[in-house]
């Protein structure tokens, strides 16, 4: 039998939101040619919607069953995850995976776990769920043409943040509906202090420009300080608020990223990003501006990301990581600046001598903000924009690298004459 017929035997690990997707949507999928032999969970007392000789808790009946060729895993713990992913593909067996935590957090094992046993690992449901990008990076965007890749690639979040703006909720009430309808787990951390945005990130980073980061090494917050002054400040402007993934090609075929609240213009399409939804913006040579739209999270629409990669299988496809190994990788830059809004009680808590430029200050009744120019590197190595009290949402466009050189030369110049004329203290 060819190759382009295997057929599929899955062990599928984890039997939740995503799992039992799985498990419905190949159920209505005869044409793929693969079965579900075994379903490891974790807590054999719950009740399951599949026959009961279906279920086990020994991982070790999927993992040394000889005809099952492809493992899916989707379970919600991470250092289990990468201990299965493991087993199974030095056991030869094909992976599909959907823990975005669990391969952030182990991608350099994986690379070397992938040349060492020639076996596909598979994670298109990782990052953005129903949005087809890592195979669109990896297949389409195989040259050296792109640009910038932007992205709102957290739905919890999105959906928090679109509920402040039409729904004029404050941020506690947007986030205790966002759990009430499950958009939000019950410990929400994870997803609104933006660590889910930047495990996502750091891997679509390696398929886009070939950069392996460790996504603690990123600069990222979420949204769990943005005040509702700033909301009334965006509405005035005619700005949204998104949680924004960015990575941008500079001059010198360096990378700018970072995970950082930002206001985005109306006509900008990830304004366009409602609710729980994902989109990602890639700007390349030739093709100008492309927009993925879809739903981020849920069952279904996960499921059918591993449904994609189920069938890519069935011919052997593997990530190439071609701007790693193909191309000449690209590394981080920290040398570039960055024009952002800052939000605060009281204006001691912001060491205002740190911005190169301050373009203009506000005072409000209750609470005042800056909006000025300030080197990456600078709020790489500061802490005092995560303090609870401290809103610093990125400009639209707000990644500057062009006047580089020029705003370094202007900054101290232009930062005693405007610390003293905008601070009274
Ligand atoms: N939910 C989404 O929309 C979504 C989207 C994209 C990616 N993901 C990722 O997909 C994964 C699964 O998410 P989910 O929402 O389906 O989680 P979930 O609903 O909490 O389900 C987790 C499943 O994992 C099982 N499990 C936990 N530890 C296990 C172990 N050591 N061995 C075997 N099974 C184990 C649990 O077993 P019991 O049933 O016995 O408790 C449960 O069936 C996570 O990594 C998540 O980040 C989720």
């Amino acid at each position: 039998m060819s190759d382009t017929h295997k057929t599929l035997v899955i062990g599928l690990f984890g039997f939740g939101v995503v799992g039992e997707g799985v498990y419905k949507v190949l159920k209505q999928t005869p044409s793929l040619k693969a079965t579900i032999k075994k379903v490891c969970i974790k807590n054999p007392e719950k009740e399951r919607d599949g026959p009961a000789e279906l279920f086990t808790t020994d991982k070790r009946e999927l993992l040394d069953d000889a005809e099952i060729n492809v493992i899916v895993e989707v379970i919600n713990d991470a250092d289990a995850a990468f201990e299965i992913v493991s087993e199974a593909m030095t056991n030869k067996k094909s992976v599909v995976s959907a823990s975005k935590k669990m391969i952030a957090e182990h991608l350099c094992e994986l690379l070397i776990l992938q040349q060492a046993t020639k076996m596909s690992l598979l994670y298109e449901a990782a990052a953005g769920a129903s949005i087809p990008i890592i195979r669109n990076l990896e297949e389409y965007y195989d040259n050296d043409l792109l640009h910038s890749m932007r992205a709102i690639v957290n739905g919890s979040t999105n959906f928090i943040l679109t509920k402040m703006f039409t729904g004029n909720l404050n941020y506690f009430q947007a986030l205790l509906l966002a759990k009430q309808l499950g958009f939000a787990e019950t410990d929400p951390v994870l997803d609104v202090e933006g660590h889910d945005a930047a495990h996502k990130w750091s891997f679509l980073l390696t398929h886009a420009f070939g950069i392996v980061v460790n996504h603690h090494t990123l600069v990222y917050t979420g949204i769990q300080r943005i005040d509702a002054g700033d909301a009334r400040f965006a509405a005035e402007k005619e700005y949204e608020i998104k949680l924004v993934a960015e990575a941008k090609k500079m001059e010198n075929d360096m990378i700018a990223a970072f995970v950082l609240p930002q206001f985005v213009n109306k006509t900008d399409p990830l304004a366009f990003v409602r609710d729980e939804n994902n989109g990602v913006v890639i700007e390349s040579g030739f093709a100008d501006r492309q927009f993925f739209y879809g739903k981020g999270a849920g069952s279904f629409p996960t499921a059918s990301a591993i449904l994609s990669d189920l069938s890519a299988l069935r011919y052997d496809y593997k990530y190439e990581y071609k701007k790693l190994y193909h191309h000449a990788p690209c590394s981080l830059s920290n040398d570039f600046f960055l024009e952002v809004y800052v939000s605060y009680d009281s204006v001691r808590h912001v060491p205002t001598e740190q911005f190169a430029i301050i373009r203009t200050t506000h005072r409000r009744q209750d609470r005042c903000y800056l909006i000025g120019t300030i080197s990456f590197k600078t709020l790489q190595n500061s802490t005092w924009w995560r303090d609870p009290d401290i809103s610093l949402i990125v400009m639209p466009d707000g990644v500057n690298h062009a006047a580089a050189a020029q705003l370094k030369l202007s900054a101290h110049r232009s930062v005693e004459e405007n610390k003293y004329e905008y601070f009274p203290r």
